[in-house]
């Protein structure tokens, strides 16, 4: 009997691989760099019973009507804004994702991010290669104090609590906002709930970790902007879509606010020539929050057994809409 076809959008690490191979027929993208073509998405998902994607590709109704057999959308993330998730459960196609596990990992790259754009790290780099390090300087590559400043987490789920932690360690004062309070965080961390305009006026660091939802496009705009310090470093590791980034690109450019550290962009990759690349005071990273060697490993493997359990007709490990499960 002829085993059930996966669409492998990017080749996996070797152990997911190996327990895709087991029950499925591949149709794998193996290119080391880029994304799976739109076109040859189309043409592979009309046999698939199951897509193992990531948050390169986008999953959305044309796809899913492309592929009249399929039962499950399996992403290698937790979070799935690239996915028509309300037409995947109208259908009943099971959405999995991998969260809790990438929480640490993407807090350690935002932690890294903050300290690296306050210390000026990259600037640092880039001119002692080029030569310019001619003396020591009284203000040479000076930047913004980290402990016992103010930090404002937007977004207080699992991965806005762990930066909470690292930043209670390094004696910040922490503010947050979220849709809901977090009494807990609160009490464990000393972590005190502002309005979104309070916490933007009151904070040193202002760090967005809100998933990317219709709710939370473009949060960060003009208006919001112009209320952060002068001296404020913004650090955006949630989705570039939460961000108006021609707003932010004038204050950055006007200095109307210090520095920013972005890992996510509206358009990923971000083309070369985009005005925010222009900048000394951005640094830039390409979205890898969850980039260890063990988390992607465990990323992919957790993705692996989504997109199993949802050819066999079980339950997820994780699933998005566990409505599906309800009909
Ligand atoms: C996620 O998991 O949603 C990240 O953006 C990719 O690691």
């Amino acid at each position: 009997m002829s085993k059930p076809k996966l669409v492998v959008t990017r080749e996996l690490p070797e152990e997911a691989m190996h327990l895709l191979k087991e029950e499925a027929d591949l149709y794998v993208w193996e290119s080391e760099s880029e994304s799976i073509p739109r076109s040859v998405l189309l043409q592979e998902v009309q046999q698939a019973t199951g897509i193992v994607t990531n948050v390169a590709d986008s999953i959305d109704r044309e796809v899913l009507d492309a592929a009249p057999h399929l039962r499950v959308v399996s992403t290698m993330a937790v979070g799935f804004d690239n996915i028509d998730v309300n037409t995947a459960t109208q259908r009943g196609i099971a959405i999995g994702h991998t969260p809790g596990i990438l929480t640490e990992t993407t807090a350690d790259l935002t932690f890294a991010l903050l300290m690296a754009t306050a210390r000026r790290v990259v600037d640092g780099d880039r001119f002692v290669r080029n030569g310019e390090w001619k003396s020591w300087g009284p203000m040479l590559l000076t930047g913004q104090d980290i402990y016992g400043a103010t930090i404002g987490i937007i977004g207080m789920g699992r991965i806005g609590e762990a930066v909470a932690r690292r930043a209670a360690g390094f004696a910040m004062k922490l503010l947050y906002h979220n849709r809901s309070r977090r009494p807990e965080v609160e009490q464990k961390l000393g972590a005190e709930y502002r309005s979104l305009d309070e916490l933007l006026a009151e904070s040193d660091y202002v760090v967005l970790m809100a998933p990317g939802s219709p709710d939370t496009y473009r949060m960060i705009g003009a208006r919001e902007i112009s209320l952060m310090k002068r001296s404020a470093v913004f650090i955006n590791t949630s989705r570039g879509t939460n961000v108006d980034e021609q707003a932010l690109y004038q204050a950055l450019k006007e200095k109307r606010i210090w520095a920013a550290g972005l890992d996510v962009f509206e358009q990923e990759p971000i083309r070369t020539d985009h005005p925010l690349l222009s900048l000394d005071n951005v640094v830039v990273l390409p979205h890898i929050g969850s980039a260890s060697i063990a988390t992607r490993t465990r990323m992919a493997v957790i993705a692996a057994k989504n997109a199993l359990a949802g050819i066999r007709g079980e339950r997820l490990l994780h699933t998005v809409n566990p409505e599906v499960y309800e009909a």
